[in-house]
Order: structure tokens, then C-alpha cells, then sequence
């Protein structure tokens, strides 16, 4: 009897569009989760019997939803699409979601205005409930025993679902037992002081939420730690620290087998509330080094090098590859690439910055707003220091995905300056496929310092002096140098791979 393992999440590994003759055509879903995930589960999907759960996003992933069943097959794996009504959706997504615990996790808030929790706030934590409802009832039902004879594993993704663990749990009654629950919080999280931004009935329902799992996960230590200090805090839970997983120097999450002597993965502790302990420990994500470099060889990836590399025109090549959101601190990358050619004159004309950041979350003004500041910043920085015969930036905010692999190969600098970020795979998938071997200029803020810290220039993302004389350093490091750091990077990114991440989750769960 195979044993059967659900995944939810909000955004699926597919979505659909109409095509003009109104036919479905499927879109690979985006983001670090659904790459991590997708490449976990096919390690485990011959094994299992796995179903993923996912919220219809489009219009046409509505009418899948709406089709018997709402399942399709995406590579192997069957996807069931929630029909979630659009108002609740939007509200669940946008306000509590996106704009309410993501600026939460990322200490985000511009705190003298925002957030302001009033009878709107209301309405919307009652559609994330609602939305949370679905997923639980969803998951329920997969897992009842006509539908699955033997065991059942259940893999609940991130801060859109914090509230599905307990209620899987209330649904599920006394089979919760044999039905083993994780969470996984893809997303840093916030230390006590600034939780208690939450309405008190808030804080404490994600909290206890996450707590009826059996398994909760986190990127890194620290926001593992910051989880515990938080269910003592808020709820006053009985927390016992004792784990594998050490915090490492300096703060840092750090050290992987490492400098600190301590483990980046394991256990940070346990937390008994409501009469359930939850055991509280750190996965790391790596990427599957395999997959990507299969992918970099294929024609458009190559066609895609050949371009930039004319583009490029023998200068040394600085990139960046976001997703636009708040966190990921593009502004104050390009003013640190605007610092460095300011200060150090020596390196116009003979480098090239090549900005992706990709358009993410159009439905919150903020992003929209941030978006403006990037592009406005780049035309300064193009006006400013371009010539004749040098263009020194190349802002890119079409997303495009094997451009950016194609990118990733050519990087002699990669920059990842998140302000605060739960893991960040660019960070590792640079040095996986790079071909000349690159250096990582990171921020100490990234869930990802915690296991690349040795091999990476490690900046505070909010000092740009800082990080314009890392990207110096990083540009006149010896080729031995830079390629030994990279293959070391990309050692530890292939350690951590999404097989093992996933797997390890699974392995929690049977104890
Ligand atoms: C980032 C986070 C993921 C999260 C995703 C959601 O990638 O690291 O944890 O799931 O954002 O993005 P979305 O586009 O679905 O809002």
C-alpha cells in the first residue's frame, strides 16, 4: 500500500489561461516554494500516492476547478484546484496574506501609518478563515479512509494556510494520530516585539494554527527560534528548546556543518499546547543542481547566453534576479552599483549590471509603487553614467525564465540583498549553474546566510557603502578565488537539495 502524501499550498506547480480559442493552456507557477516543492515530490512521487491542493488563481483555473473533481494530472503529479469565491480570495491573498503577515515576517511596516487593523481588517481575517476553511476541508476529505488505506502525510505550505494544521486536525479527530501534519513557513518570521503588531485573537490563531501540526519547518534557525519565542510569548506555551539545530555566530543562523560547529538542519525544540506537542525544526532548501543544469543546456537557455554575452562585450557582468517585492531590496542594490561606479571609476565602462526584477503581486499599491522607484532609479543611473559606447545597467521586468538561467551562467558577481528573506534560492542557483565561476555578494539577512555564509561576501542589506565595496571586492577577486567560493557554494546549494528537504519532512512525521 503506497503511502499517500498531500501537499497544499496556495499557488499550485500549474495555471492556466484561455488560449483564443478558448482552450487551456498551463503555466509553470513561480516562486521559490513551488520550485523546492515540485522538485521534492518527484524524488518521493513514485513511492506515494501524492495529490496537491491549490487555490484556483485565473479565471481558467476556476473552470478546472469547476470540472468534476477539479483534479488534473501536472508532470505525474494529480492537482486539485479550489474554487475559492474571488472576493474571499482576494482578501484572504491580498490583505492578510500579502499585505498583513508577509510586511509582518519581513518587518515591513511603514509603522507610523500602517497596518491599521479596523472593521475592514475584520471582514478580511474572516475570508482568510473562510479561505483556510477550504483547504482543511479539501484536505480533510483526500485523506478519508476509502480515499487512502494506509498511511497519509500531509505537507501544508506557508503563511497563506497557517490557520489549516488545526483545523485538519479538529476535522480529522482521532485519525490525526495515525494522519501526521506538517507546516512548512517558506518566509522568515517575526520576533515577538513586532508580532504583538497583530490584534492579540490574531496572533495567538496563527500561532495556534501552525501548532496543530505535528511538524512545523522553517529556512533557518532563526526564524525557528523567533517562532518559539513567540508561542511562549503570545500564547505563554510550554516550550522546550532542546534540538540539533544550532543559531551559529553572530546571529547569523549560521553555520552549516560549519564554523560554529553547529547544524543548519534539525530540531530547535518542541511546543506543547492545547495537549499536542509539535516538534520545531529547520529544513534548509537547496536546489536540485541536476535539473537546473539539464535545463541551462537546452537551445534557448544557450541562445539566451549567446545574446547577452554580445551584450555583455567582454565586461565583466554584475547580476540581479528578483522577484520585485519590498523585501528583496532592489532599491538600495542599484544605489550601491550607483555608489560603486561613483567611488571607484575604475570599473566604468568595463562592467555591466543585469537587473531582472520580475513583476510580482500588481493587486498591493505598495509593490506597484516600489516597482515605479526601481525603473526610475535605473533611468537615473543609465543617465548619469552612461556613454556613448556604455550602457552600464539593463533593467529587465519581463520575467523570463531562461533568460535568467542564461544570466545566472554568465554572473561573474551575483548580488541577493534581501532586507530580510526566509532562504532565497537565487542565492544558490547562481553558483549551480555558473560557468566561470561567480561570487555572491549576500545579505546577512537571507535565510541563506545561514548555510553559504562561509563561501559568500556577507553585507548588511541596509548599508550601501557596504555593499558597493562587497561588489568591489567581489569584481577584483582573483578567478582562482572566485571560482573555488562558487564550487563551495554550489556544493552546500546541491547538499540541501529539495529531495532531501522534502524527504526529511516525511521522515519527522513517522516519529
Ligand atoms: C515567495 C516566498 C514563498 C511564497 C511565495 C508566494 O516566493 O518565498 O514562500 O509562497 O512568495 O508568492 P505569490 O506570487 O504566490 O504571492
Amino acid at each position: 500500500m503506497k503511502q499517500r502524501v498531500l501537499v497544499a499550498s496556495n499557488r499550485g506547480p500549474i495555471s492556466y489561461e484561455f488560449a483564443t480559442d478558448g482552450s487551456l493552456t498551463g503555466r509553470r507557477g513561480g516562486g521559490g516554494m513551488i520550485a523546492g516543492v515540485t522538485s521534492g515530490l518527484a524524488a518521493v512521487a513514485p513511492q506515494t500516492d501524492v495529490t496537491w491542493i491549490c487555490a484556483a488563481l485565473s479565471d481558467a483555473d476556476r473552470a478546472v476547478a469547476q470540472q468534476e473533481g477539479g483534479t488534473r494530472d501536472q508532470g505525474g503529479i494529480p492537482v486539485r484546484m479550489l474554487d475559492i469565491p474571488p472576493d474571499t480570495f482576494d482578501r484572504a491573498y491580498n490583505n492578510v496574506a500579502n499585505s498583513t503577515l508577509w510586511f509582518l515576517h519581513h518587518l515591513l511596516f511603514d509603522n507610523p501609518n500602517q497596518p491599521q487593523f479596523g472593521r475592514q481588517f475584520q471582514r478580511d481575517w474572516q475570508s482568510y478563515r473562510t479561505y483556510n476553511e477550504t483547504f482543511a476541508d479539501a484536505l480533510a476529505q483526500e485523506a478519508r479512509p476509502e480515499r487512502c488505506a494506509g498511511d497519509v502525510r500531509m505537507l501544508v505550505q506557508d503563511y497563506h494556510l497557517s490557520l489549516v494544521p488545526r483545523m485538519l486536525r479538529e476535522r480529522l479527530g482521532g485519525t490525526a494520530r495515525e494522519a501526521g501534519i506538517a507546516h512548512f513557513c517558506h518566509i522568515p518570521w517575526a520576533p515577538p516585539d513586532y508580532y504583538r503588531i497583530l490584534p492579540l485573537e490574531v496572533g495567538r490563531a496563527v500561532l495556534d494554527g501552525i501548532l496543530g501540526a505535528d511538524h512545523a519547518g522553517f529556512h533557518a534557525a532563526r526564524w525557528a527560534v523567533a517562532f518559539l519565542d513567540c508561542c511562549t510569548a503570545i500564547l505563554g506555551a510550554d516550550v522546550d528548546r532542546t534540538g540539533t539545530a544550532g543559531t551559529g555566530p553572530e546571529g547569523t543562523g549560521s553555520a552549516g556543518t560549519g564554523p560554529a560547529g553547529t547544524d543548519v538542519a534539525g530540531t530547535v525544540g518542541r511546543v506543547s499546547y492545547r495537549g499536542h506537542v509539535t516538534e520545531v525544526a529547520v529544513h534548509p532548501m537547496g536546489v536540485d543542481a541536476d535539473g537546473l543544469r539539464a535545463r541551462a543546456r537546452a537551445e534557448d537557455v544557450r541562445a539566451h547566453i549567446g545574446t547577452l554575452n554580445r551584450i555583455a562585450g567582454g565586461r565583466k557582468l554584475i547580476v540581479r534576479i528578483d522577484r520585485t517585492e519590498l523585501s528583496k531590496n532592489i532599491v538600495r542594490g542599484l544605489a550601491a552599483y550607483r555608489e560603486l561606479l561613483a567611488t571607484r571609476p575604475q570599473w566604468r565602462g568595463r562592467v555591466m549590471h543585469l537587473a531582472f526584477a520580475y513583476p510580482s503581486r500588481p493587486a498591493v499599491p505598495e509593490y506597484r509603487a516600489y516597482t515605479e522607484r526601481v525603473q526610475q532609479l535605473a533611468r537615473e543611473i543609465t543617465e548619469e553614467f552612461g556613454t556613448a559606447d556604455w550602457n552600464p545597467l539593463i533593467l529587465e521586468v519581463k520575467d523570463d525564465y531562461p533568460r535568467s538561467l542564461a544570466a545566472c551562467a554568465l554572473a561573474d558577481v551575483l548580488v541577493v540583498n534581501p532586507i530580510r528573506d526566509g532562504m532565497n534560492l537565487v542565492a544558490q542557483e547562481g553558483p549551480v549553474l555558473s560557468e566561470r565561476g561567480c561570487a555572491v555578494v549576500l545579505s546577512r539577512e537571507a535565510g541563506a546566510a545561514a548555510t553559504l555564509a562561509p563561501d559568500a561576501l556577507l553585507i548588511n542589506p541596509y548599508d550601501i557603502s557596504e555593499t558597493a565595496e562587497a561588489i568591489h571586492q567581489a569584481l577584483s577577486m582573483p578567478d582562482a578565488e572566485r571560482q573555488r567560493r562558487s564550487a563551495a557554494l554550489a556544493a552546500t546549494a546541491t547538499a540541501f537539495r529539495p529531495a532531501r528537504w522534502l524527504g526529511d519532512q516525511l521522515a519527522r512525521l513517522e516519529t
